[in-house]
């Protein structure tokens, strides 16, 4: 708990740092500087972290990454949290490549879901986007996720300006027999390159506004802590949300924690003042001192993400990141 009685049962594991595509809002077509491998928390910790927060009250855990799937260990992850007592969610957020081979094994390790990223139905802007292509593959994998029966399956759209603003429509009717939730998310400035300063963002009244005008007749529903609005279009099996990732008016029910892929707690995805569980880990310390410092972690957690940005402590190092793929999301 926090401060600000906010609860977080909900830790976000970044596994890695790397990814196979090389989206424009995320991470140059060089890439980064990429952490070494023994830089990335093993297996072993990460299970021991889940263990310690399971302990704590944390019930939901989400493999991001970079590209989860590109963990050579994710079923044992996977299997390793699902074993986990106090444990009862988890989750996948994946850019949907791999998934129509991996779907199955994944499920029996004990997945309950997947976030599935696409930004796009057309396969020039597809390669325009994330710099390769595959947007085929990642339909085919998302069937494959329905098919393989998980309990939540949802596909994350960036929303950009110039990009896909004119495909609202299109993504909607992915949820007319599908039972998916769409998500348009807001433009986050966490790319070395600043492609958000480019004239892409495309806000949450924007986006809204224009959905209206081509659903009237949307029906409010209900659904999880980072989807500000949800709806669902009349006879739709699925829902459609938007997630106001740069306005944040989701803070005050903020309910997570996150672990960088190189073993830093962020207490708010704004935040660049990190605490180094990895070094706990490593240096010998207790499960008693992760728990605390996880604790000591959210504790200090600011109002919002706005006060998180604008943090300026002279006493403290801050930690700028070069891509979002090292946060985790
Ligand atoms: P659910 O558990 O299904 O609600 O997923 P999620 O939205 O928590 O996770 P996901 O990895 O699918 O992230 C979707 C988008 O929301 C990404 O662009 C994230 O960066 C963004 N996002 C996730 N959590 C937060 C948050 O706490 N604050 C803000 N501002 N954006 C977030
Ligand atoms: N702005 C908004 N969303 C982003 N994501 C990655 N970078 C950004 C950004 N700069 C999204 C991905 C994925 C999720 C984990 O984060 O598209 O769906
Ligand atoms: Fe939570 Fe920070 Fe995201 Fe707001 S911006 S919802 S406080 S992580």
């Amino acid at each position: 708990m926090d401060q600000f009685g906010r609860v977080f049962d909900y830790l976000r594991i970044a596994v890695t740092d790397r990814c196979n595509l090389r989206c424009i809002y995320c991470m140059p077509e060089e890439g980064i500087d990429f952490a070494r491998n023994e830089q990335l928390l093993s297996r072993a910790e990460i299970l021991r972290v889940i263990r310690i927060a399971a302990r704590l009250g944390v019930r939901k855990i989400r493999y991001t990454g970079g590209e989860p799937l590109l963990r050579k260990d994710i079923l044992e992850l996977i299997r390793g949290a699902s074993q986990t007592p106090g444990i009862d969610s988890i989750q996948l957020t994946t850019n949907g490549i791999f998934l129509t081979d991996q779907a199955a094994e994944l499920r029996q390790a004990g997945l309950d879901g997947v976030n599935i990223s696409l930004d796009t139905l057309d396969a020039a802007k597809f390669l325009k986007i994330t710099r390769r292509t595959g947007v085929a593959q990642v339909l085919a994998g998302m069937r494959a996720a329905l098919e393989t029966g998980f309990s939540s399956v949802k596909i994350n759209v960036v929303a950009m300006r110039g990009f896909n603003d004119d495909e609202l429509g299109d993504f909607v009717a992915l949820t007319k027999d599908a039972p998916i939730t769409v998500r348009f998310i807001e433009l986050m400035p966490f790319d070395a390159h600043q492609i958000w300063k480019t004239g892409r963002y495309f806000g949450f009244d924007m986006i809204r506004k224009d959905l209206m005008n081509l659903f009237p007749d949307l029906i409010p529903a209900t659904g999880s802590a980072t989807e500000g609005l949800v709806f669902q279009a009349p006879g739709h099996a699925g829902k459609v949300a938007l997630i106001p990732a740069y306005t944040r008016s989701i803070c005050s029910t903020c309910n997570r924690v996150r672990l960088t892929a190189d073993g830093q707690i962020r207490n708010c995805l704004y935040s660049t003042t990190e605490h180094d569980l990895r070094a706990v880990l490593r240096n010998g310390g207790s499960d008693e001192d992760v728990a605390q410092l996880l604790k000591t972690a959210m504790w200090l957690k600011l109002k919002d993400g706005w006060d998180a940005q604008n943090e300026h402590d002279p006493g403290v190092t801050h930690h700028e990141r070069e891509s979002m793929t090292q946060i985790g999301g």
